[in-house]
């Protein structure tokens, strides 16, 4: 069988996606210039499948270097996991967000044309919503754009997707809408590594129960949600990495151009995550309320039914394994 072509598979979801697609059997070829991962994770990709993924360290906007890469390969798709991610520093560097990330998506996708690639899984995000004012969230929301560059990215990459695919009907491009993915692999092998002082919930929590940070700061208790805090659609990593290989099935058989939400389609607020993190591992979380954080929204969940029906994948795991799993991890990593 031809090959998948994983950009950004050093990653904390791509890695995640190369073992999910290598114990289906698939052939992954991982293309990641390591700029937020580090080359070892093909090492743990390879102890927990059994098998060793091609590994080129170069950027995807390299159109040289990957017409290079592609000449040792015969690839049948893609997945897209390549990007810049981080919405607060992409206020403050939004031209290095609209360059890394439009240009990484641009240049496979004239890569796929040329080579005759057909399927191409994208990694886009709920972030698309932002604006929207009703949850659930449905594909079928009208468009009222973002609320940062970083969202702007997904946004625009999801139109250029669109308008390539009318133009090369051969084609096949999903877009996958992320909700909140957590957690780690079973394994505690690979999960997510974030530089510096977490920005996001769980890797915080993690933190804190390793007794890196004294404690943490719940961004507001007034919100119109059950108990005050936010509420965020949580998804296993796991779960969202067998979301991809679904998708590429139903690319594998289509043509056009779709997108899909991957999330569990639960609410659950940051008290609830905290209360399930202490009761799973046994462990003391200190939190105290702190004031909102600039730009947050009260309440955000998928609608997964699209999902659901017609690529037959719903998310498995439960918040509880999230929160263990994400602590096997940190306990992996810390040595403890
Ligand atoms: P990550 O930073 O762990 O992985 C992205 C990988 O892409 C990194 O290994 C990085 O080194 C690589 N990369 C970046 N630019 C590159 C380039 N030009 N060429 C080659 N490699 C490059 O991020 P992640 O959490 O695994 O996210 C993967 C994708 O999913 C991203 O596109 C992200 O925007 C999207 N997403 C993530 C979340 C989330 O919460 N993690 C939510 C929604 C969407
Ligand atoms: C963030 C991104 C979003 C991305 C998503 C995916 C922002 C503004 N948005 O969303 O684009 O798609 O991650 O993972 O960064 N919280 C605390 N204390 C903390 C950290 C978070 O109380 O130290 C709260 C937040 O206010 C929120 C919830 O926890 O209610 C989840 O926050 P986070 O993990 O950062 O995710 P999102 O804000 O949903």
């Amino acid at each position: 069988m031809s090959e998948i072509l994983l950009t950004g598979g050093t990653g904390y979801i791509g890695s995640h996606a190369a073992v999910e697609l290598l114990e289906a059997g698939r052939d992954v070829v991982i293309v990641d210039n390591l700029y937020n991962s580090e080359a070892a994770v093909i090492d743990r990709i390879e102890k927990i499948t059994g098998k060793r993924p091609s590994f080129y360290e170069l950027d995807v906007t390299d159109k040289a270097a990957m017409e290079s890469m592609l000449a040792e390969h015969d690839f049948s798709g893609v997945m897209h996991f390549a990007g810049y991610k981080a919405v607060g520093e992409s206020v403050e560097k939004p031209l290095e967000y609209y360059r890394n990330n439009i240009d990484s998506a641009v240049t496979l996708l004239e890569l796929m044309a040329e080579h005759g690639i057909k399927s191409m899984i994208f990694s886009s995000s709920a972030t698309v919503y932002s604006k929207s004012d009703k949850v659930p969230y449905v594909e079928t929301d009208p468009d009222t754009g973002c609320t940062n560059p970083y969202g702007w990215t997904k946004y625009m990459i999801e139109q250029i997707m669109k308008d390539a695919a009318a133009a090369h009907p051969e084609m096949s491009l999903v877009a996958l809408r992320y909700f909140n993915p957590i957690g780690a692999h079973q394994s505690g092998l690979i999960g997510e590594k974030p530089n510096g002082i977490p920005n996001n919930l769980m890797p915080y929590i993690t933190q804190v129960a390793a007794g890196i940070r004294p404690k943490l700061n719940v961004f507001g208790n007034d919100y119109p949600t059950p108990d005050g805090t936010g509420v965020r659609d949580y998804i296993h990593v796991v779960d969202l990495a067998k979301g991809h290989l679904k998708a590429l099935d139903y690319s594998e058989q289509n043509t056009g151009f779709e997108v899909f939400n991957l999330g569990t389609g639960n609410g659950v607020s940051v008290l609830d995550l905290v209360k399930a993190f202490e009761r799973v591992n046994d462990i003391k979380i200190p939190y105290e309320i702190a004031p909102r954080r600039a730009g947050d929204i009260a309440t955000c969940y998928a609608d997964a039914h699209k999902a659901n029906q017609i690529l037959d994948w719903h998310a498995e795991l439960t918040i509880d394994d999230m929160c263990r799993d994400a602590w096997r991890w940190e306990k992996q990593q810390r040595g403890l």
